[in-house]
């Protein structure tokens, strides 16, 4: 866990980042230029070749930042679908709150990774303009043919010089930043991850933040279960400058999810084939459980589409079949807990929705 720990804070110090806003009594959440214009940005649909879908889409506050279709019918709509209106991406998306402290993908003295976004860790953090996992990340779903389809990136410059919000852009980062493509691109990039980081996504708002002596028994007893059962991958500590845990080691694992058959890809061998070493097959990111109870379906697949399913399978998997088979951690699905300790667990699991 140390090592990790130093990753964040220099990732953070490389970023630049050296107080976290929180967002208290109504006062304005976004409170920079850069944020305000990421803001603009996320939600701007025209970032679309369709003009019908924009992060918010696949990324929205009703859903813990994650996918609102799919989180209004968890059971049937488990992937994406692009801009065009019938492609489907091969995973179910995670979500972008609280993504923004992941550091660059690594690989440990222990032989695991730590690190990156997507499920596979393919958004590296290894651009040397961004060194920003989480601005490297917003560079891929607009130029996406499965998500936002935009032909080029002059396309998306285009449709930030004909915005409500390109004086906005201008002061930000100067008269004549539209010129030169990649550059502008990369700005594209960062002002979406000031957003993301702001406190009008990554909030640290939930009961477990602001009012854990309020706990009922079953959630006191959920927590207790979940550091001895949990928090090993779900870590619990808290890193200096973050203002909590963020439920994640940020590692790899795989917990033998099944293959779904609502989703055509598969097997799907995860960071194995990021990093082209079938010791890490199968193995997925470890998400943050933060707004987890807003985010159904669950898994990289969606196979579970309730919170209870996946906390059971957790529990127990016996009767699952894994999708990949190798480098299955041991210990998942062997847990021996009580229909009742899950039931807590689950409950814990409800407190860490923000906005309480
Ligand atoms: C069509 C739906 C769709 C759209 C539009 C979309 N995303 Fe995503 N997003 C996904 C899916 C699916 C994944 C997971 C893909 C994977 O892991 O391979 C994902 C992954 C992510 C992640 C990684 C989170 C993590 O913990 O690894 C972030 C952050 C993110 N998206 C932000 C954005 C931003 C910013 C935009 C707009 C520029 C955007 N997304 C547009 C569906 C979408
Ligand atoms: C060995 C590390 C590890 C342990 C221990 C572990 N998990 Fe996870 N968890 C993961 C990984 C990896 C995933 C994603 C797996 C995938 O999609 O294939 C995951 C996914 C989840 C999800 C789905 C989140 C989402 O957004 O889709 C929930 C909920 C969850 N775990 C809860 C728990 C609970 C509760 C426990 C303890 C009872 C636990 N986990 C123990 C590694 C772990």
């Amino acid at each position: 866990m140390k090592k990790s720990t130093i990753s964040i804070v220099s990732t953070l110090a490389v970023l630049g980042i050296t107080t976290m806003v929180i967002a208290a009594g109504g006062s304005p959440a976004v409170t920079d230029n850069l944020q305000k214009l990421g803001m603009h940005l996320y939600n701007d649909k025209n970032m679309s070749i369709n003009q019908n879908q924009s992060c918010r889409t696949c990324h929205h506050h009703l859903a813990g930042f994650a996918d609102l279709k799919n989180h209004l019918a968890p059971y049937t709509s488990v992937v994406s679908t692009g801009s065009d209106g019938v492609s489907k991406g091969g995973r179910n998306a995670p979500t972008a709150a609280y993504a923004g402290f992941s550091p660059p993908l690594a690989l440990l003295g222990d032989g695991e990774y730590e690190g990156g976004l997507f499920w596979d860790g393919r958004a590296t953090g290894y651009s040397a303009t961004l060194a920003d996992p989480l601005a490297e990340q917003a560079q891929g779903p607009p130029l996406n043919l499965v998500e936002m389809a935009m032909p080029s990136k002059e396309a998306i410059i285009g449709v930030i010089e004909n915005s409500s919000y390109a004086n906005l852009w201008y002061k930000v980062f100067g008269n004549n930043s539209l010129v030169n493509v990649d550059d502008a691109y990369d700005n594209f990039a960062r002002a979406i991850a000031a957003y993301e980081r702001s406190a009008d996504v990554t909030k640290f708002t939930s009961k477990f933040d602001l009012n854990r002596d309020q706990f009922t028994a079953a959630e006191k007893s959920g927590l207790a279960l979940f550091e001895a059962n949990c928090a090993r991958c779900h870590s619990t500590t808290v890193a200096p400058e973050v203002p909590g845990p963020l439920f994640t080691n940020f590692r790899y694992a795989n917990i033998g999810v099944p293959a779904n058959p609502l989703v055509p890809v598969s097997p799907d061998l995860g960071l194995g084939v990021t990093v082209s070493d079938s010791a890490q097959d199968g193995k997925f990111k470890i998400p943050t459980l933060r707004n987890v109870a807003m985010s159904a379906p669950y898994s990289h697949n969606g196979s579970f589409p309730t919170l209870e399913k996946m906390v059971n399978f957790v529990n127990y998997s016996g009767g699952f079949t894994p999708e990949v088979i190798s480098n299955i951690d041991p210990n998942v699905g062997r847990l021996n807990l009580t229909v009742e300790q899950v039931k807590d667990i689950t409950a814990f699991l409800n407190t860490l929705t923000d906005d309480y």
